[in-house]
């Protein structure tokens, strides 16, 4: 595997690939891989002729007293991973090779970015939208993966692409899990052994609240208010657990049929998200 730092050796290498006609397949990410990631790389393997991935810890989407500045930075272990899994080149900028000093330009989804962990992470979802529109106009892939667990991080950057006209293929792959249900995620090392223990149980009252839509419950707000004290109860501080249409993730009424119930709560000092989609 080749890692590259800086934007015009990427190009480079990219451009190469590019004239003997092949396609390129890219993964965004943060670093501090797991499974889930390796499988985004594993499915990027069977969509095009090469393999990118990036590693970029995104300043602009962490909110002040965040965990930018402790975020799990595992560079060696990480390439060790992707070279296993056999990506092709590895992009792993600074700050600066991303950022100009005096960077003006933001990229806004407006609306989306604004529901569910918008709320609680103003800004959040425009430091995610700007860097994905950067590494694409960087990388400029033919397609690029993205981990379903991060289900309103998707759809954003699905509504962005289809906005801006930049393109790209979106692809979304299935969160990988634990087998006690928890989702994977680069944030689970934060927690205790107590609150790992606890931590499957969003899972749980997602699987619950979908069980009983299954199984004709149309009082939305009252799967959601369970569930709210359901969490509670165990042990967390919930943040939401809302009903919406996956489509564009409005709070879903009776007559919807594709699903997506999407859940954010705090545990000690990590925030889990985690979400089921289903059609009823
Ligand atoms: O999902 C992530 O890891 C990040 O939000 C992303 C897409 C790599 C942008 O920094």
């Amino acid at each position: 595997m080749q890692t590259v730092n800086k934007v015009p050796e990427l190009r480079d290498v990219i451009k190469t690939w590019r004239v003997a006609g092949a396609s390129v397949a890219f993964v965004p990410t943060m670093g501090n891989l797991h499974a889930g990631h390796l499988k985004l790389v594993n499915e990027a393997k069977k969509k095009a002729d090469y393999v990118v991935v990036s590693i970029f810890v995104n300043p602009a989407q962490f909110g002040a007293g965040e965990d930018f500045e402790t975020y799990p930075r595992t560079e060696h272990e990480d390439r060790e991973k992707l070279d296993a899994a056999n990506t092709d080149l590895l992009f792993l900028p600074a700050v600066a090779d991303i950022y100009a000093p005096d960077t003006k330009t933001v990229v806004t989804v407006t609306e989306l970015s604004d529901l569910y962990c918008g709320v609680s992470r103003p800004g959040h979802f425009s430091g995610v939208a700007t860097i994905v529109c950067k590494l694409f106009n960087i990388v400029q892939p033919n397609v690029a993966l993205f981990g379903l667990k991060d289900f309103q991080q998707w759809v954003v950057i699905r509504t962005m692409v289809r906005d801006l006209n930049i393109p790209v293929e979106i692809i979304g792959v299935d969160t990988v899990r634990e087998s006690n249900g928890l989702a994977m995620s680069s944030r689970n090392g934060y927690m205790t052994d107590a609150e790992k223990q606890v931590a499957p149980k969003l899972y749980q009252t997602l699987c619950a609240a979908r069980d009983s839509v299954l199984m004709g419950v149309q009082s939305y707000p009252d799967i959601e208010w369970q569930a709210l004290v359901f969490l509670e109860k165990a042990g967390f501080e919930p943040d939401y657990f809302s009903v919406c249409r996956s489509s564009d993730l409005k709070k879903a009424t009776a007559e919807d049929l594709d699903l997506v119930l999407l859940a954010a709560a705090k545990l000690g000092k990590t925030r889990l998200i985690d979400n089921i989609y289903f059609s009823r």
